[in-house]
């Protein structure tokens, strides 16, 4: 037996890179925070498969698939001999190990299509963008999650066939897929190291790395009106740049709507509000909007073409879902979805002199302007403390 290179540098670099994005893609896979990290994570995890499948061919003896070509009866018989303690030593991946690395393989691909496929329909973002509706997408996104969850149940497999393996077999696994070097008898293929491989792999994941984080994700930022407002210190922290969607403007609608209150965003109400706002503008909350007959036609137009029905975001989509096919409000702040999103916020919060009222959205809300309403640019100022002990003591 002597110390032999198994494991070549890009197998190991390819192994360690997806297991870190992996769990990073995890970790940042809740709300809308963390999302360009999560999608780059995304990307990236594609990227390494493809580089795996070419590897399956070119990379060093035990990293190819002729390798490690194993069917699922073999894996099981593999793992029965494991429960009788008679499982034989391999070099190179097991049957059992090997069919966990081709499901994973192929459940990464899986997760990351439907992943780029949800961001298209749920974010209008990305190579897919728009070409799903934000309740068409629920299944997809759905499918991704599952996949996901499935993925981690597999990682959990290998790592515990890991585990028994190494300890089986009284050797580090872990440690070799590290090093690269295992123990072997004379006469087993040896990895050539392929540092240069390696290094072109490193310097591809920083250059796209480079590029997503410093050119992408801000170009796109830029285009957005509120991350201003985010740099100035709103937005919940630690917060990380993340791109919101564009949605349809309209200058006529800005200005009409803009000049005693914020606009609200015709998302957030179903057309039917928007044609009873506008058929009763004559007492508009205790006003008179007074438009012409051109103006509220054109202003009427963009509401209902970007109506909440349109389901252009997640609010949309909830805000109408709660709304009963028989109301038409005329508030936001009266609808079902608005009510239950908002009935935990403290009545200090309310009181708060940069809030006032429930439809400054804006305080509380750096895209409310957009319509966008994400998690990431959600953030409740903070209350000057005699604001907040007299909120307090008013019964
Ligand atoms: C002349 C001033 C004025 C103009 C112009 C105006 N509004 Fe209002 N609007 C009000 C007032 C006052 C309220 C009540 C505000 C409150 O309760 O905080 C209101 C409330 C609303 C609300 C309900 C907000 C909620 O969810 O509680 C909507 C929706 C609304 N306006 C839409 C519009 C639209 C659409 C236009 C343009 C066609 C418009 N407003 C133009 C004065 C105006
Ligand atoms: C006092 C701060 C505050 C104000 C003012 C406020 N919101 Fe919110 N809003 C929140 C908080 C906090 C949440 C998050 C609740 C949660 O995570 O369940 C939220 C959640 C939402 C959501 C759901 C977002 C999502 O995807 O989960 C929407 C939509 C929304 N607000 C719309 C509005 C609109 C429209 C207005 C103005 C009419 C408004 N908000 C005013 C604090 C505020």
């Amino acid at each position: 037996m002597q110390r032999t290179l198994i494991w070549d540098l890009p197998t190991r670099l390819f192994h360690w890179t997806l297991a870190s994005s992996f769990a990073l893609a995890w970790l940042t896979s809740d709300g809308d925070r963390w999302r360009s990290i999560h999608v780059f994570l995304g990307y990236l995890i594609l990227g390494l498969v493809v580089f795996r499948l070419v590897w399956g061919f070119a990379g060093s003896h035990f990293s190819r698939f002729a390798s490690f070509w194993f069917g699922p009866s073999e894996a099981l018989a593999y793992l029965k001999q494991v429960a009788a303690r008679k499982a034989p030593r391999h070099v190179g991946h097991n049957p059992t190990g090997s069919l966990a690395i081709y499901i994973l393989l192929a459940m990464a691909v899986g997760v990351g299509l439907t992943g780029i496929l949800t961001l298209g329909g749920d974010e209008q973002q990305g190579v897919a963008a728009g070409w799903f509706s934000f309740a068409q997408i629920k299944w997809l996104k759905e499918l991704h999650e599952i996949g996901a969850n499935l993925m981690l149940v597999v990682v959990f497999g290998h790592i515990t066939g890991v585990v028994v393996e190494s300890v089986m077999h009284k050797e580090n696994l872990a440690r070799s897929m590290v090093t690269g070097f295992k123990m072997a008898e004379a006469g087993t293929p040896r990895a050539k190291p392929r540092v240069w491989v390696a290094a072109l792999m490193a310097l591809a994941m920083l250059g796209f790395g480079g590029w997503w984080f410093a050119y992408a994700i801000d170009r796109q930022v830029d285009n957005q009106a509120w991350h201003i407002n985010l740099e100035d210190g709103a937005g919940e922290s630690p917060h990380v740049k993340f791109v919101g969607k564009s949605l349809p403007d309209n200058h006529t609608w800005r200005d009409e709507c803009g000049s005693c209150h914020a606009v609200f965003y015709p998302a957030l109400l179903p057309s039917r509000s928007w044609q009873r706002i506008m058929a009763e503008q004559g007492q508009h909350f205790g006003t008179d909007l007074g438009l012409d007959a051109a103006t509220t036609a054109e202003v009427l137009k963009f509401m209902v073409d970007n109506a909440a029905e349109k389901h252009a975001v997640e609010a949309a989509y909830k805000i109408e879902q709660s709304i009963p096919a028989t109301a038409t409000p005329l508030r936001i702040t009266e609808t079902p979805y608005w009510m239950e999103k908002h009935r935990e916020i403290a009545a200090t919060d309310w009181a708060n002199p940069l809030v006032m009222s429930k439809t400054n959205c804006a305080a509380c809300h750096a895209d409310a302007d957009d319509g966008t309403f994400e998690d990431g640019a959600m953030h409740i100022p903070k209350a000057p403390a005699a604001a907040a002990s007299a909120a307090a003591t008013t019964p």
